[in-house]
């Protein structure tokens, strides 16, 4: 019997997600765009459409009254299982959503500046760019180290300039083009002395590290269930309880407000207010489930299993011609990620040859980050791995091994 906490190595959690079961798996290394999910996460989700299919929050029947409670006990989960508490949880459609609510909801004022990063996802990028072009805000760009880890000096010259019109500092917390992390407690101590607040893009964080919001100080932060065992199609906007009070929905609509007339409006209070009309009621029954499911993984394990495996790959590629790594050459650096330059070679072309020659998945392009690749004028892109709880030692091996034979094979 399984407890909680108890370090399973990755055969047994293979068990539990059906496509693992095939009788020749695929080597799944693409789990930064999505993975995959375990049979229970599945379950809940058919569960809501065969069993109760309800409206939350709304109708006094068995089946209204179960999704309410699931609804309730789901928000708990994710507040406990990142240190939050439950008012403190907005469900959204993704991280992008959840970005967007934040980008639309601040009642900017004239000469507000947004400080990023310049490896942002194109969802911490594409919505300042947005607000910048209506006039709304000024956008700095903070430029990396040359080994695309974070610039702690140049960020702090950048909140100098911004003085007392720096609003917001919007950063991933680990970056999905290199998988390089960015040191939250120094961003977040800095940009609160200048009177900003902090949002961290985790995407790529809280399904790979112990997450706990207090630790870290930031005022909001984005998550996508997929990414860690759950559904698609639903997200989590954490705001402090101050931060989501000043912020305005974008969704405003049933079951958001108080009072509502055309003359008086009120919103109701928390996570409410962000979360009008029916919710996707299937995808919170299977986050809930994905959150039990991590409940039972030792995070310490995980972190390491994926540098183990990401060292596996670093070693296997790091000395083929034509072949770079972005960011750090360590593979602990860049946890469970390699995204590798190509010299030479159409990276979607390697992608398709590792899936067709080995059943090996990965992603190929410019993982939304085009900002970087632009401006760095690598036009093919990168090639990207990502391991996750269910990948082997043998998984990265054959990645190497079919990946040289094909760079040699186009050279
Ligand atoms: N953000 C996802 C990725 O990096 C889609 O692949």
């Amino acid at each position: 019997m399984m407890k909680r906490g108890d370090i399973l190595p990755p055969s047994k959690f293979r068990e539990d997600f059906a496509p693992l079961r095939e009788e020749f798996p695929v080597c799944y290394l693409d789990n930064a765009c999505t993975t995959m999910r375990p049979d229970s996460v599945v379950d809940a989700v058919t569960s809501y459409y065969t069993k109760g299919p309800g409206c939350g929050g709304r109708s006094p029947h068995r089946w209204g009254n179960a999704v309410t409670q699931n609804v309730v006990q789901a928000r708990e989960k994710i507040a406990k299982f990142i240190g939050a508490s439950r008012s403190e949880i907005v469900f959204t459609l993704n991280s992008t959503a959840g970005i967007n609510q934040i980008a639309r909801g601040i009642n900017w004022k004239k000469g507000d500046v947004v400080i990023t990063s310049d490896k942002e996802h194109n969802s911490n990028f594409v919505p300042w760019i947005q607000l910048k072009n209506r006039g709304l805000i000024n956008h700095e760009i903070v430029n990396s180290n040359d080994d695309n880890t974070f610039n702690l000096n140049s960020f702090e010259d950048a909140c100098s300039s911004a003085g007392g019109n720096l609003r917001l500092v919007a950063i991933p917390h680990i970056s999905n083009l290199d998988g390089v992390g960015n040191p939250v407690n120094e961003i977040c101590k800095i940009a609160h002395d200048y009177g900003a607040e902090v949002l961290l893009d985790s995407a790529q964080s809280v399904p790979i590290q112990k997450t706990n919001i207090n630790q870290l100080g930031c005022d909001y932060m984005t998550f996508s269930m997929h990414k860690m065992l759950g559904p698609s199609g639903i997200g989590i906007l954490f705001g402090k309880e101050e931060s989501l009070q000043n912020l305005d929905t974008i969704s405003g609509g049933g079951k958001t407000v108080s009072k509502v007339g055309s003359n008086n409006l009120e919103f109701l209070q928390g996570p409410q207010k962000f979360e009008g009309g029916s919710s996707n009621y299937a995808g919170i029954a299977g986050a809930k489930a994905a959150i039990e499911y991590l409940e039972g993984v030792d995070f310490e394990w995980l972190e390491r299993h994926v540098k183990k495996l990401n060292t596996i790959i670093t070693d296997g590629v790091k000395d083929l011609d034509r072949v770079s790594i972005i960011g750090p050459s360590s593979a602990s650096e860049r946890r469970g990620m390699t995204s590798m330059i190509v010299d030479g070679i159409d990276v979607h072309d390697l992608a398709i040859i590792l899936d067709e020659a080995g059943s090996v998945m990965v992603r190929s392009g410019f993982h939304c980050v085009n900002s970087w690749f632009d401006s760095m004028g690598f036009s093919n892109g990168s090639l990207r791995t990502s391991a996750y709880l269910y990948n082997t030692e043998d998984d990265a091996r054959k990645f190497v091994e079919i990946f040289e034979e094909a760079v040699t094979a186009l050279s």
